[in-house]
């Protein structure tokens, strides 16, 4: 059914800027929309785990078709690349070998997952994207943005995210929340579907210290305040529920989805 909506979205044509456009043919006058790309950043344990169920199960029940993914990750070679960045045993990785690892998964995932996706009218929830590359990469390891930015170039073309939401905690609160996730790994939100991650153990990138995200926090922030009509930053120091309805709300004024309803969107059969 992914293939055959497929299918059909490259005979109406992309318009690659999110807005409708039309099918030729009389009775059939299919008015295709492509799908929103929507991205969630933020340190360790601010919540986008957490909180990205929440907005699937919210706009599936707008009648919003959506794709839940992650980087690193989204497919088998970038969850195996996944497992390689995340090992303890390659600390010390070259920053400049780990800018291209994730820009390889992302290249993937981009080609399998994301771009058809999005093509077809599904709207891309991502855990991470592009944003965590120059917050962990460039902020966190020191590699130069513009080294990142002509990579975004080489392997994204003119994908951009539509919304990016930074859900933004003080560094110790993220990292506590993290570390108490550790000790209850069934409390994991995404262990269900996920693999390859070790649960009970910090990882690479959790054992870096406090400056490490401090750097990584300031990224995401100077990012967002330069480029406000793309960025969302949510406070997301309260409990879930109240850090949800700020997520709830931002999304509703900014990607005004009951406008791309299941009449418009999909009962033409897309
Ligand atoms: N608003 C909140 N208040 C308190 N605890 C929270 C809140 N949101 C999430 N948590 C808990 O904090 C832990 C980390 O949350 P979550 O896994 O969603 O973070 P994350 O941003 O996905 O982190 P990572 O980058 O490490 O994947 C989880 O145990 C989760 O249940
Ligand atoms: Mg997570």
């Amino acid at each position: 059914m992914e293939w055959s909506a497929r299918d059909r979205a490259a005979k109406v044509g992309r318009d690659g800027r999110g807005g409708f456009g039309e099918g030729t043919g009389g009775m059939k006058h299919v008015r295709f929309g492509r799908g929103r790309f929507l991205v969630f950043e933020g340190v360790e344990g601010a919540g986008k785990s957490t909180q990205l169920p929440l907005v699937e199960r919210r706009l599936g029940d707008a009648g919003v078709r959506t794709l839940t993914t992650r980087e690193p990750g989204g497919t088998p070679l970038g969850e195996s690349l996944r497992a390689v960045l995340l090992d303890p045993r390659f600390t010390g990785m070259s920053p400049t070998a780990e800018l291209l690892v994730m820009f390889a998964a992302r290249a993937e995932h981009l080609a399998k997952v994301i771009e058809p996706a999005l093509a077809a009218g599904t709207w891309v929830l991502c855990d991470r994207f592009t944003d965590a590359t120059f917050a962990y990469q460039g902020g966190g390891r020191g590699v130069d943005a513009a080294r990142i930015a002509a990579l975004e170039e080489t392997v994204q073309g003119r994908v951009r995210p539509d919304l990016v939401l930074v859900l933004d905690v003080p560094v110790e609160v993220g990292l506590a929340r993290a570390g108490r996730r550790r000790q209850m790994p069934m409390d994991l939100p995404d262990a269900p579907t996920w693999t390859g991650s070790a649960p009970d153990a910090a990882d690479r990138f959790e054992r870096e210290d406090v400056d490490f995200f401090r750097r990584v926090r300031e990224v995401y922030l100077e990012r967002a305040r330069a480029r406000p009509e793309r960025y969302a930053i949510i406070d997301a120091s309260a409990d879930e529920e109240t850090t949800a309805e700020r997520v709830l709300t931002t999304i509703s004024e900014r990607l005004p989805y009951r406008r791309h309803s299941t009449r418009q969107s999909y009962e033409a059969g897309i």
